[in-house]
């Protein structure tokens, strides 16, 4: 066997509860800000799509879990919808909305499969944005007493719980492009929204190791490796920045307790540096996790010579339409012209994830780390009842050989989580772009193992390929 991965490694795959739910109106689930957001700026999502049936998980997740057992996973990914649980963000729990995920982590339980819990993927109720969201120090409070209701209701099944999913491109997208909700371009408002992050992180955190409740708490961070475009010292000096920027800003914190020096820098030349308050609260040595999720998609290369700010997010799968950041005078993203891309503009850069895992360790030595999400988006087509993925296969192979070597070398990489399960709602990409084992026809929602999954399928259950 080329790659052996160490005993108890767990081959999973990841969701999110509003890309898979659906029932959205559902047993008193009260609306995120998602919903509110795309029936107010129907354009900003591909095609138009909405999460309003998804892949009805919430009706077949029995279906589901049945699948995931039958193709060898032992770990599942999820997120709970905050306002399944809490309509109004805070106040009374839903009963109903609580019945269903202990339905959820019963069937899990009974299959053998291990959950791995983000309490917090985006789907914030609409009704603390409208109390001014994550900018009101109210919304930070009000996440822990979610998550403490989490613990207590399912902590009997759950022993892996992760705070926030990728606090970074929730705050790039949700306060400086406007892509997501609440659709701002506000920096400054964007510096608020990150130390609130981390504090409420810090807060999950802290209250789950005073409940004494049995398990492991951490947190999910999108990390990319950035790398110069020439060895030439302003290229240099500008990788450095765009790192402090896009990684580092939230992983120093939780890691070192600190934000990076680069970023601090930067935010006092736009007048945005947090507090000394905001600072306290975001970089509390209460919120050292017990262990990271790293989300890893694609590496990205800068340049210094950005003369204008900008950005733009390929959604439509429109091969050869570049991805583009950057920062007038700063920084800007550039195309690797020996780069694979994605026909969504996403280098497949394998190597990355070893640097990356290479690097978290070097930072923190002695924490378990876990690949929560690594995929690739593909416009997957149906065949004579068929979904043949020879990319995904590959792209799926070239990393798990990457976390193997990175294992090899000392790294305490504990397991994979393949995003996704299913093809699913893929926030401004619509549904055209597919990132599933499973292939959900739209019309019918049936589910259709492609290629991909029985080649994992044999990987789970080998240990290894
Ligand atoms: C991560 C998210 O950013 O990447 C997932 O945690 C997301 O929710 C995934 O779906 C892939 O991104 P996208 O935009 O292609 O769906």
């Amino acid at each position: 066997m080329e790659c052996r991965f160490p005993e108890g490694f767990v081959w999973g795959a990841a969701t999110a509860a509003l890309q898979v739910e659906g029932a959205l109106d559902e047993d008193g689930r009260g609306p995120s800000v998602w919903e509110v957001f795309l029936r107010e700026r129907p354009g900003r999502v591909f095609g138009g799509a909405t999460p309003a049936v998804a892949c009805d998980h919430y009706h077949r997740f029995a279906e589901d879990v049945r699948l995931m057992r039958e193709f060898g996973l032992t770990g599942y990914r999820l997120s709970i919808a905050w306002p399944r649980l809490f309509p109004q963000g805070d106040g009374p729990l839903n009963e109903p909305g609580a019945a269903f995920y202990h339905r959820l982590f019963d069937a899990l339980t009974a299959a053998g499969i291990e959950p791995n819990v983000t309490l917090f993927h985006w789907d914030l109720p609409q009704a603390l944005a409208d109390r001014g969201g994550w900018e009101n120090p109210a919304t930070v409070r009000a996440f822990v007493q979610y998550a403490e209701t989490c613990y207590r209701l399912f902590g009997d099944r759950v022993r892996r719980w992760s705070t926030l999913n990728e606090p970074s491109w929730m705050t790039l997208h949700g306060w400086l492009t406007g892509l997501h909700p609440p659709g701002r371009r506000d920096p400054a408002a964007a510096a608020r929204v990150s130390t609130a992050l981390l504090a409420a992180h810090a807060g999950a955190v802290q209250t789950f190791r005073q409940s004494g409740i049995p398990g492991a708490i951490g947190i999910v961070l999108n990390l990319s490796p950035v790398l110069p475009a020439t060895e030439r010292p302003e290229d240099v000096a500008a990788a450095r920045l765009a790192d402090a920027i896009l990684n580092r800003w939230f992983s120093d914190p939780v890691l070192h307790g600190a934000f990076p020096d680069e970023g601090l820098a930067l935010c006092r030349d736009f007048g945005i540096a947090p507090s000394p308050d905001e600072t306290a609260r975001a970089t509390s040595p209460a919120g050292r996790p017990d262990f990271l999720g790293v989300n890893y998609y694609y590496p990205t290369h800068v340049a210094a010579d950005a003369t204008a700010t900008a950005y733009h997010l390929n959604t439509s799968g429109a091969r050869g339409e570049d991805c583009a950041l950057a920062l007038a005078g700063r920084f800007r993203s550039v195309r690797n012209p020996a780069g694979r891309y994605t026909d969504w503009g996403w280098e497949i850069f394998p190597d990355g994830l070893y640097l990356l895992l290479k690097n978290v360790h070097t930072q923190a030595p002695a924490l378990p780390l876990y690949v929560t999400e690594n995929g690739i988006g593909l416009a997957d087509r149906l065949v004579d009842g068929e979904v043949h993925d020879p990319e995904r296969i590959a792209f799926v192979r070239g990393h798990l050989a990457a976390v193997h070597r990175a294992i090899g070398e000392g790294v305490p990489v504990r397991g994979y989580y393949l995003w996704s399960l299913l093809d699913n709602f893929s926030w401004s990409n619509g549904y055209r772009k597919r990132y599933g084992l499973f292939h959900v026809d739209r019309a019918t929602l049936r589910r259709l193992p492609k290629d991909s999954a029985s080649w994992y399928r044999d990987v789970a259950r080998a240990n290894g390929f």
